[in-house]
């Protein structure tokens, strides 16, 4: 078992965050969390991480049960990519740099890394198509890029799992289907950790994912394989309005249904 959340609830401030969650990823199982903007995503995933504590629940991660296990070895074996992390890195530190940093997950390095270490970099900076970006500072990146930097930053480790929080904010359309790309690339390699992909947009679901999670107010919506979640039926009761669904090119392409 990857992840393992049970009766997960969360207060904060007299508020419920999250609700009544239960939600296993099982080895081989690649899934993408879809939600509206405020319904808990983030704040699962934190939990998941170990940031966040939940006020009741149970929660088990790469088979390690939380509250016996040391979180900083955990948190080791978990790839992480936000958009929020964008802004901690320095702006100077070269691409290469940015992903080696990867290594102990730190802000900057801070002893000088061994030549497997830098080929490794390249090398993972190359399977995000970012190998001729190595020495521009990481500033100079266009939005794109900056996140596949951190992505192969994410990947230096070696994780089992990786979790990917709306990579694709902000990058314009061509930005994003080459990001895509290169997710479903990583998603053929042999080593490819197990994938959590958070969004609110159906579009960016791609075929490599198998399973998706319906977040709303902070409640699992609905859950299950993507093809049995992702029904013309199912997302217009999650949005409140009829929705046309439409799969083409093994995509999933979502529009208001016009009051006739
Ligand atoms: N540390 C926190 N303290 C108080 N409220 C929080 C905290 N983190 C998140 N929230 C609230 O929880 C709700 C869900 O937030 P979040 O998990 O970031 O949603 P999403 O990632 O789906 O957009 C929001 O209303 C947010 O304001
Ligand atoms: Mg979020």
């Amino acid at each position: 078992m990857i992840i393992d959340l049970q009766h997960i609830h969360w207060e904060r401030e007299e508020r419920t965050i999250l609700q009544q969650i239960h939600w296993q990823v099982k080895e081989g199982e690649h899934w993408c969390l879809l939600g509206l903007n405020g319904s808990g995503k983030t704040s699962l995933l934190n939990m998941v991480n170990g940031y966040q504590w939940p006020t009741s629940g149970k929660i088990s991660v790469l088979g390690h049960e939380f509250g016996t296990y040391d979180l900083r070895e955990l948190r080791k074996e978990i790839g992480w990519v936000s958009t929020s992390m964008q802004q901690r890195l320095y702006g100077s530190d070269m691409a290469v740099d940015i992903v080696l940093s990867g290594r102990d997950a730190s802000i900057g390095i801070y002893d000088t890394p061994t030549a497997d270490e830098r080929d490794a970099a390249l090398k993972w900076l190359s399977s995000m198509g970012c190998e001729h970006l190595a020495k521009s500072p990481y500033r100079t990146l266009s939005q794109g890029e900056k996140q596949r930097v951190l992505i192969a930053r994410a990947l230096m480790n070696k994780p089992k799992l990786l979790i990917l929080d709306e990579p694709c904010t902000g990058l314009d359309l061509l930005a994003r289907e080459q990001l895509l790309n290169m997710i479903t690339e990583l998603r053929g390699q042999e080593q490819c950790p197990t994938l959590i992909y958070v969004t609110h947009h159906v579009e960016e679901i791609l075929p490599c994912f198998t399973h998706t999670l319906l977040l709303k107010d902070g409640k699992i919506f609905a859950s299950g394989t993507t093809e049995e979640v992702l029904t013309q039926h199912t997302m217009s009761s999650f949005y409140e309005v009829p929705i046309h669904l439409e799969k083409e090119n093994e995509r999933y392409w979502l529009t208001i249904k016009k009051p006739s």
